[in-house]
């Protein structure tokens, strides 16, 4: 029902298209093409936020053994976003309350003393009221907890320890973690690193999905295999360089 208002509404955008809007959208053209996952790897995101300052510090499971939701972004083929495509509804913190536990396990804020809740609501006003269109994220719970929906499905620690690759100090090719991702789910993402020094770290893995949920090659949608400079190989840390956090 959503998708087909959301059809219409692309029509009247092409029918009056001499108007310039699309007369329902508020902040001109929110349409998109297909729906961005990023889920990160909790010791890279880590790792990236002390970099950012000294005296950033996380917060983190002891032994991380899953990828946590970083978020779920509608995006229109060769550009990113639509962003914030309405003021309506405003987050509303306590529409989490249901699902919190799952939150702060899977949708977890590793940005130690930040409030989790503005993590949320960041993710809420940029990607889920563009989401909301398409009925799985039609309401805040909703939309956080349809994207842990997907998290727990497309378990990409899982991928990866099935095809031998687990976290520690060794390198990995980049084309195996793409092979590992491709024989367990069918289709291509994208692999995205962090830098420390000159070694690179994984960060996150990006999978792409059309706007009925099925799963679909990030290539086929312009999204780059391999988001790791020229790198071959990468590092999946254990534990911080260092031991602390
Ligand atoms: C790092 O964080 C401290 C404490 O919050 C702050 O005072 C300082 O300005 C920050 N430094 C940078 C470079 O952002
Ligand atoms: C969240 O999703 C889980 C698993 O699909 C489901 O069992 C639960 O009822 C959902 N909770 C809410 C509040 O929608």
């Amino acid at each position: 029902m959503m998708e087909n208002i959301y059809c219409f509404c692309a029509i009247l955008l092409v029918t009056f298209s001499h108007l310039g809007r699309c007369v329902p959208v508020q902040n001109g053209d929110n349409s998109f093409d297909y729906l961005l996952f990023d889920q990160h790897w909790p010791i890279t995101e880590c790792l990236h936020w002390k970099g950012l300052n000294d005296s950033n510090y996380c917060s983190l499971p002891k032994e991380p053994n899953a990828f946590n939701v970083h978020g779920l972004w509608p995006t229109k083929t060769g550009t990113t976003g639509p962003h914030s495509c309405s003021s309506q509804p405003k987050f509303d913190r306590k529409a989490l309350d249901p699902i919190l536990t799952r939150l702060k396990q899977r949708w977890m804020n590793v940005h130690g003393g930040t409030d989790d809740y503005s993590f949320w609501a960041h993710e809420w006003n940029k990607h889920g009221t563009c989401a909301k269109v398409l009925e799985p994220f039609n309401t805040e719970v909703k939309y956080f907890n349809s994207t842990l929906d997907l998290n727990s499905f497309y378990d990409i620690y899982g991928a990866l320890t099935d095809y031998g690759i687990t976290p520690g100090d060794q390198f990995y090719a980049i084309d195996d973690i793409l092979t590992a991702i491709m024989r367990k789910f069918g289709k291509t993402p994208q692999i995205y690193c962090i830098f420390s020094g000159k070694q690179a770290q994984l960060h996150s893995v990006k999978l792409c999905f059309d706007k009925n949920i099925n799963l679909i090659d990030c290539s086929s949608v312009g999204v780059k295999a391999r988001n790791c400079e020229d790198r071959k190989t990468l590092r999946y840390l254990r534990k911080l360089p260092g031991g602390k956090w």
